[in-house]
């Protein structure tokens, strides 16, 4: 059993994420930013969460501390049962690499490392054999219309396709939840259509649970819930 079930068994009966008077600070130059200023949050399996709000309102702040890539200054989120601020370093990699997949804003491809590699990288160490992981990621590739690309940087892939790349790298996993940081930003219409696509295909057909940001356009009839962030809180939209 893998740590995140042995948490979950050990947490029965539990909210799937939740955040409470959760807030995040940076300082610079040692002026303090208050970015997440109480943000309080309850979010069920198979949501489509959309946090809306102005660029620089803290989204990608908040969806970083969400997957557990920055930790909060005051506040706690609950992921599946335990406290993710009780969780040691390695104890939270380990639960991102099983059960996040995140979709950062810029991507964060490996710029030396193929489509193949960028995909595979989120399937090492979970005790995934060699053969299973090439079966997974051309699957994934193929999927997304990339089987022709395995082989090239991001350099040599368009801003889309270089999308679509993060996008089967979050999804590799498997993820109970993906956090989706303006995926369809750059995008043409038809393209970002597709993007939105592939993403509520796991929704709909495993129960995963989608947050995305945005600060732009999106498609808000597909969310289950729209949230503004305006001055370090989420303000709810009708
Ligand atoms: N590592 C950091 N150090 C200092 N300040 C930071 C850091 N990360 C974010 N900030 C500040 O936090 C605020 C929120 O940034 P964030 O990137 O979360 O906004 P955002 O809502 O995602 O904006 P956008 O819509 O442009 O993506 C900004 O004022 C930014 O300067
Ligand atoms: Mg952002």
């Amino acid at each position: 059993m893998n740590i995140a079930d042995e948490m979950a068994v050990a947490h029965p009966g539990h909210v799937f994420l939740e955040c409470k008077d959760l807030r995040k600070s940076f300082t610079v130059k040692r002026k303090e930013i208050r970015v997440l200023r109480g943000i309080n949050l309850s979010v069920n399996r198979g949501e489509i969460v959309v946090i809306a709000g102005k660029t620089g309102a803290g989204k990608s702040t908040f969806l970083g501390v969400l997957g557990g890539l920055e930790r909060q200054t005051e506040g706690s989120v609950i992921f599946e049962g335990p406290c993710m601020e009780d969780l040691s370093h390695e104890e939270l990699a380990l639960l991102r690499r099983q059960k996040i997949g995140v979709i950062f804003q810029n991507f964060n491809l490996l710029p030396s490392w193929t489509a193949y590699e960028n995909v595979e990288a989120a399937l090492l160490h979970i005790g995934m054999s060699k053969t299973a992981r090439r079966e997974k990621v051309k699957t994934l590739l193929n999927n997304l219309g990339l089987g022709e690309r395995l082989d090239n940087l991001p350099s040599e892939l368009s801003i889309g396709q270089q999308q679509r790349v993060a996008i089967a790298r979050a999804l590799a996993n498997e993820p109970a939840l993906i956090l989706a940081d303006e995926p369809t930003g750059e995008l043409d219409g038809e393209t970002a259509q597709e993007i939105i696509d592939h993403l509520i295909t796991p929704v709909r057909e495993k129960g995963v649970t989608l947050i995305v940001a945005t600060h732009g356009i999106f498609p808000l009839d597909i969310a289950t819930r729209v949230f503004y962030m305006k001055d370090g809180t989420l303000v709810p939209q009708q």
